[in-house]
């Protein structure tokens, strides 16, 4: 039952408990983030495209003689910031989160099926994507289209997978209480129209727990989806 698992954002929130849940008893576990938490750490910047090749590498170098049963890749780094109108926040880290949210997923994901690819074991690729990849919030315009290009990029990849290839699924965690949702609450409605949605949403218990979701993601490796799916957990309870 030996696994080896990489965790981008593990440092963290929902990352943090992914690597604490691995449901795997032999399991290597590699956090791919800036300030490393409790797993094996690799320090990249993912905002920053010159760390990207880091993180290919250490796929290519690990998984080149793995023979152990199962290769898995969750890409769950992301940042909602910096939030508010598209023309109106500030372009440095706008650029920042656009390659985060939506190039990052796409090139480290790629990676991972290339450094994969001659392995006869057990691959899964999962990525974090959000509500928001459906609906389009005012003042998260990178945020809503970097998501909405992880589960179209998902969907593609998928399709283009063997039936003996690598699973590749996106899941919405639904409202989780991390960092990230501090981050939102503490937005000006001048910046994020429906910040008081979110505001209701912790003041009534509504949101779900990391160890929660971290379950929930999980549970989906062991579930039958067709390649290339797009799950939302509260869908699942
Ligand atoms: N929380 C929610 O309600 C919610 C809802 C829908 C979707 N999601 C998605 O779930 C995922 C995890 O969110 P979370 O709520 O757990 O967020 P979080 O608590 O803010 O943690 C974010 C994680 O991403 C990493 N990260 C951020 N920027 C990075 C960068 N430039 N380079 C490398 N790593 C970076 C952070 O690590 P370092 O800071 O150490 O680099 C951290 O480990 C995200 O993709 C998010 O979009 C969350």
């Amino acid at each position: 039952m030996s696994a080896l698992v990489w965790i981008s954002g593990a440092s963290a929130g929902i990352g943090a408990a992914l690597a604490a849940a691995v449901p795997f008893p032999d399991a290597r576990v590699i956090d791919i983030s800036r300030r490393g938490g409790t797993a094996e750490h690799l320090r990249a910047d993912l905002a920053d495209p010159a760390d990207w090749p880091l993180v290919e590498q250490q796929f290519t170098k690990e998984l080149a003689e793995y023979d152990g049963d199962r290769a898995i890749f969750i890409h769950n780094a992301g940042a909602v910031t910096p939030i508010g109108p598209a023309a109106g926040v500030d372009p440095t880290a706008y650029t920042r989160a656009a390659l985060l949210n939506s190039a990052a997923p796409q090139v480290l994901g790629a990676a991972f099926l290339r450094a994969s690819a001659h392995l006869k074991c057990e691959r899964h690729l999962v990525m974090l994507s959000s509500g928001a990849a459906k609906t389009a919030y005012a003042g998260w315009s990178s945020y809503n289209a970097g998501k909405a290009a992880v589960d179209h990029w998902v969907r593609t990849v998928g399709q283009e997978q063997p039936a003996d290839g690598c699973r590749v699924i996106a899941v919405a965690p639904g409202v989780v209480d991390t960092a990230m949702q501090s981050e939102i609450r503490a937005t000006a409605e001048s910046d994020f129209p429906s910040v008081a949605r979110f505001h209701d949403l912790k003041r009534t218990g509504a949101l779900t727990t990391p160890e929660s979701a971290a379950t929930g993601i999980w549970s989906l490796l062991t579930q039958d989806l067709p390649n290339g799916s797009r799950v939302d957990l509260r869908d699942l309870t």
